[in-house]
């Protein structure tokens, strides 16, 4: 029986070369190397020129993007619930009052309108929309809220490499205050383990870089060993980074095989009649990061549960994906949210997104007779 896991990395020869140069040359810790400058300056000249920090992984991206931006125990922060929960513990790890907002029961994204209800209940210091499963939120009336209301953004990107809100060569992670990407082994753009964070203002970079490397002491300090606060070993080793410059020059390939095998799900999918598709939002330029499909009530509850669907797809070779469960529902955000005395209201579209939706494999090796046989299985599951 094929397998088909939920995700399968691709290194090129081209990485693999430059990985083993790297080698020769001796650098591989996170300090030093060609590798990591290299990877640093494309995101930045990619994205609107901002700072770039190349860091161990999308989340210590967020972690370094909220110290830099000086998020603290004073700080309120508001996080769509339906995410990877790193984007929750990122400012967690500041101590700030991390508050969920729903989000459009449709596409999973921020829903605006719960956003300003938040807003106008407290000042908020910063938002972190999630650009999810590759679909991009709604940018320019978030930047009219952030007019309005005055706080800093951080776009988590971690899904949605090279994808723009409109089609002007403008991507995500450069709209804003911050964007954090990604490059775990799943990720459109991957070295295995790894991220970035790109910011506007040269100043907030700095410091990012500073709690990036233990917080070093400056060049004006007594000592480079005198430290003014605590810092992270958050570096990413540049044998790491060199996996990273071959799939940023080949964005535009990788982007469209992703494409290809969303446009091939889709026409085989088309007359399901228990599939009840993920609306893409007109206005973005969206990448593919998975194939999203919910399933239709009625077909639905000949299952106990989800799991059991996703293990009877499992059974049958293939490692479809549960949604992110809502955040509002967790125990770690019921818990701390008690510990420091703020409540948040419940996010229904999110558990509406969630239930019944699952997640196909989408990979770059994945060709036309493989999709027909997931569809095949899924079928054979469902039917
Ligand atoms: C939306 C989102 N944010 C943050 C992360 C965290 O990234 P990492 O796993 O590289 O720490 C992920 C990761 O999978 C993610 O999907």
């Amino acid at each position: 029986m094929k397998k088909f896991p939920a995700f399968r990395p691709k290194l090129s020869d081209k990485s693999i070369s430059n990985i083993n140069q790297e080698i020769k040359e001796l650098s591989i810790s996170g300090n030093f190397g060609m590798a990591i400058k290299e990877a640093e300056e494309n995101y930045s000249i990619l994205h609107n020129n901002y700072f770039s920090v190349l860091c161990s992984s999308g989340t210590t991206a967020l972690h370094l993007a909220c110290l830099g931006l000086g998020i603290n125990q004073n700080s309120i922060v508001i996080v769509p619930a339906s995410t990877n929960m790193a984007t929750f513990f990122a400012p967690m790890y500041c101590g700030a009052k991390v508050i969920p907002c729903d989000v459009n029961k449709d596409n999973g994204l921020i829903d605006l309108k719960c956003l300003e209800k938040i807003c106008l209940e407290q000042p908020v210091d910063l938002v972190i929309p999630v650009h999810l499963y590759g679909h991009v939120i709604d940018i320019n009336n978030l930047l009219t809220l952030k007019e309005k209301y005055n706080f800093k953004v951080i776009e988590d990107c971690a899904e949605a490499h090279f994808a723009s809100y409109e089609n002007d060569e403008k991507f995500v992670g450069s709209y804003f205050d911050a964007g954090c990407f990604s490059f775990y082994a799943n990720k459109i753009i991957s070295c295995g383990e790894g991220g970035i964070v790109l910011f506007k203002n040269k100043i907030n970079a700095n410091k990012a870089k500073s709690f990036k490397n233990l917080s070093f002491g400056s060049n004006n300090e007594i000592s480079k060993f005198f430290h003014k606060e605590i810092g992270y070993n958050y570096r990413l080793s540049n044998l790491q980074a060199a996996l990273l410059n071959y799939p940023i020059e080949n964005r535009n390939k990788i982007l469209g095989i992703r494409a290809k095998i969303e446009n091939l799900y889709s026409s085989l999918f088309k007359n399901r009649e228990y599939i009840e598709e993920i609306p893409s939002q007109l206005s973005s330029y969206r990448v593919n990061w998975v194939y999203c499909i919910k399933i239709k009530e009625k077909f639905f509850k000949k299952f106990s549960s989800k799991k059991e669907l996703l293990f009877e797809i499992e059974k049958k070779g293939v490692e479809a994906r549960d949604y992110f469960y809502p955040a509002d529902k967790q125990d770690f955000l019921i818990n701390y949210s008690k510990q420091k005395n703020y409540n948040f209201s419940e996010c229904s579209q999110a558990l509406e997104f969630y239930e019944r939706s699952i997640y196909l494999p989408v990979y770059e090796d994945l060709n036309k007779d493989d999709i027909s046989e997931i569809v095949n299985i899924i079928d054979s599951v469902i039917l």
